[in-house]
């Protein structure tokens, strides 16, 4: 109810009819893409989340970012390596996929810092549900967050990926963009892999937008335009997304609608069907394994379940069904 609402402000009342089709009060049409829901703020991790790797280590506590002096110049970098580089080397650098962050180095005292924001608790675990004993809807450690530390390092982006310097700003611009980061922080809390589109077509439909690290960067640097700065020309901008292609989702109901007692029990036992080979806490080559096996599993059954906003949605998937690009999104620019 509160989607319908919330994609139609105007309407004070939104009537929905399952006809296999939610339809929202008379004017009928969705909003696409499904806008990503924001929330007053970031609920506690459920404890049954276990991070395998500390999120932001040496992140500064609670948010804090340091104030600028207002007339501080500030350099700005574009910052990309491969996923996971750490661990698997350039490997997810061959299928181009690339982490991104933003850098910041502050000209009067000679620091530098790092903004990224990613998963509490890996991909793996923002792609694919548990499913827990004594519980029938799939759970999900989904969150995802900003992180921002002292320091940039060097050597980590540049050998297999980029640092390049995008703008510059001034401390006072700084420190509006810091407390947007907070804010953005607070407000968006959940990882989204896909990208999911109507076809291959540039102008076709998005019915969903992904909402990962680069997502984060581009917001950065819509808001860093907004407040006035001015980015470099020439400077290659390609990110990664993960794409599914399906006809128009059919919204299908949130975790009670569906999995509780009054749910539909044929519904959810094809949900948890489509789930149940997935273990999260799996290496990660088994990861890819599972990417590509879901991948058949669309194929077969032209199905995919999609969790976004906290709430199911079944994709008529079409080919070519999956893909992932490393396409160009310019800086910002008048
Ligand atoms: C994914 O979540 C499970 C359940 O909390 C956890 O055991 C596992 O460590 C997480 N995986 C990673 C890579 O953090
Ligand atoms: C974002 O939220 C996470 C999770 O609560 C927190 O650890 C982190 O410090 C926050 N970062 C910023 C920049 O606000
Ligand atoms: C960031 O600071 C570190 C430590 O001083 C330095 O090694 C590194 O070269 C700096 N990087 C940038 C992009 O300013
Ligand atoms: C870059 O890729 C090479 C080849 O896979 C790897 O040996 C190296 O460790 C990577 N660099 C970093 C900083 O991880
Ligand atoms: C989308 O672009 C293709 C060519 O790339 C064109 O043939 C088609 O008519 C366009 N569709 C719409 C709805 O604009
Ligand atoms: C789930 O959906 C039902 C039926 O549409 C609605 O009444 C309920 O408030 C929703 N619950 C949440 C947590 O959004
Ligand atoms: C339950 O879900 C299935 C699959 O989405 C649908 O075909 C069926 O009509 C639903 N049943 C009810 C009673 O809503
Ligand atoms: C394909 O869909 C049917 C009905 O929706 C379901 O019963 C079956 O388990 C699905 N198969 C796979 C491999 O997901
Ligand atoms: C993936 O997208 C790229 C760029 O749009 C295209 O060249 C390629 O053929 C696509 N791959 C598949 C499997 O559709
Ligand atoms: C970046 O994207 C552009 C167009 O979107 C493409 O032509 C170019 O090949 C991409 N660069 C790399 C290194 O893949």
């Amino acid at each position: 109810m509160g989607r319908c609402v919330q994609t139609m402000p105007q309407r004070a009342v939104a009537v929905l009819l399952w006809t296999g089709l939610l339809v929202c009060g008379t004017a009928g049409e969705r909003q696409w893409p499904v806008p990503y829901r924001r929330f007053d703020h970031r609920p506690m991790t459920d404890p049954y989340c276990q991070a395998q790797y500390t999120f932001c280590p040496t992140g500064y506590a609670d948010g804090f970012i340091p104030l600028m002096k207002n007339e501080d110049v500030i350099e700005v970098f574009r910052l990309q390596a491969p996923v996971w580089e750490f661990k698997y080397g350039d490997l997810l650098g061959h299928f181009k996929i690339m982490h991104d962050a933003i850098g910041f180095r502050s000209t009067l005292t000679g620091k530098n810092y790092t903004a990224e924001w990613y998963e509490l608790f890996q991909l793996g675990n923002c792609t694919f549900p548990h499913l827990r004993p004594g519980m029938s809807q799939p759970f999900w450690c989904n969150q995802g967050a900003a992180c921002f530390f002292e320091g940039i390092d060097d050597q980590h982006w540049k050998s297999n990926g980029t640092l390049a310097s995008v703008a510059t700003i001034s401390g006072s611009i700084f420190n509006q963009l810091a407390k947007w980061i907070r804010e953005d922080n607070n407000t968006g809390i959940y990882y989204e892999t896909w990208t999911v589109q109507g076809s291959l077509e540039p102008n076709s439909t998005v019915w969903f937008d992904s909402y990962d690290c680069s997502k984060f960067v581009l917001r950065i640097y819509e808001k860093l335009f907004q407040l006035g700065a001015t980015f470099k020309r020439n400077v290659p901008t390609n990110y990664t997304r993960l794409f599914l292609f399906s006809g128009e989702p059919v919204y299908l109901g949130n975790e009670s609608s569906i999995f509780g007692p009054q749910g539909n029990k044929s519904l959810a036992s094809d949900i948890q069907k489509f789930y149940f080979p997935y273990r999260p806490h799996q290496s990660f080559t088994q990861l890819l394994l599972s990417i590509l096996d879901i991948y058949g599993k669309a194929i077969l059954n032209k199905t995919f379940y999609l969790y976004y906003n906290f709430e199911y949605w079944y994709l008529p998937m079409k080919p070519p069904y999956v893909n992932i690009t490393y396409e160009e999104i310019p800086l910002p620019s008048r």
